[in-house]
C-alpha cells in the first residue's frame, strides 16, 4: 500500500517535472524571441516616433504616444496596426504605410494628406512605429 502510493508519487513527480520542464523551457523560449524581437522594433519605432514630430503629422492627426500629435484634421491613427485597409485605398502593410507617408498624392490624387516631402527611408521608421499601434483590448 505504503509502497504502491510512494510509487505512484515516484511516476507522477516525473511526469510533472517533464511537463513544467517543457512548459518552462518553451516559455523561456518565447521570451528570448519576444525580447529580441521588441529590442529591435523599439530601437526603430523610438526614431519613427521622433520623426513624426518633426514632419509634423500631428498637427492632423491624434497618435497614441507622441502627447502633441492630436489633430483632427485626418483620421486618429490609434490601433491602425489592426486595420485591413490605409486610407480606403492600400492593404495594411508597412511597405504600404510608408508608400502612402511618402507620397499620398500619387496614390490618391487628391486626398486631403498632402505630400510632406518625407524621404522614403524616413516613411519606412514611421511606418514601423504605427505598426506598433494596436488596438486596445
Ligand atoms: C494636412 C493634414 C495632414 C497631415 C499634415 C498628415 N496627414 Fe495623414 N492623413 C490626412 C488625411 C485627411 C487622411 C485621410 C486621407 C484619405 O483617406 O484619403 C490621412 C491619412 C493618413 C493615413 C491613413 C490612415 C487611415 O486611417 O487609413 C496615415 C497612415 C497617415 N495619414 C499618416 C500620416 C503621417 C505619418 C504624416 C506625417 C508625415 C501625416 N499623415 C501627415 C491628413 C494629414
Amino acid at each position: 500500500m505504503l509502497k504502491k502510493f510512494a510509487n505512484s508519487l515516484v511516476a507522477s513527480g516525473g511526469k510533472c517535472g517533464v511537463v513544467s520542464c517543457a512548459v518552462v523551457l518553451s516559455a523561456s523560449a518565447l521570451l528570448a524571441g519576444c525580447s529580441q524581437a521588441s529590442f529591435a522594433t523599439d530601437n526603430t519605432s523610438a526614431r519613427g516616433k521622433d520623426l513624426i514630430g518633426q514632419y509634423g503629422c500631428g498637427t492632423c492627426h491624434t497618435i497614441p504616444g507622441i502627447d502633441t500629435a492630436n489633430g483632427r484634421v485626418g483620421p486618429p491613427l490609434a490601433g491602425i496596426a489592426d486595420r485591413i485597409f490605409i486610407a480606403g485605398r492600400l492593404q495594411n502593410s508597412p511597405e504600404n504605410i510608408a508608400k502612402w507617408i511618402a507620397d499620398p498624392q500619387s496614390i490618391s490624387p487628391g486626398s486631403a494628406m498632402p505630400n510632406m516631402g518625407v524621404k522614403p527611408e524616413d516613411a519606412r521608421e514611421i511606418a514601423d512605429y504605427l505598426e506598433t499601434l494596436h488596438d486596445e483590448k
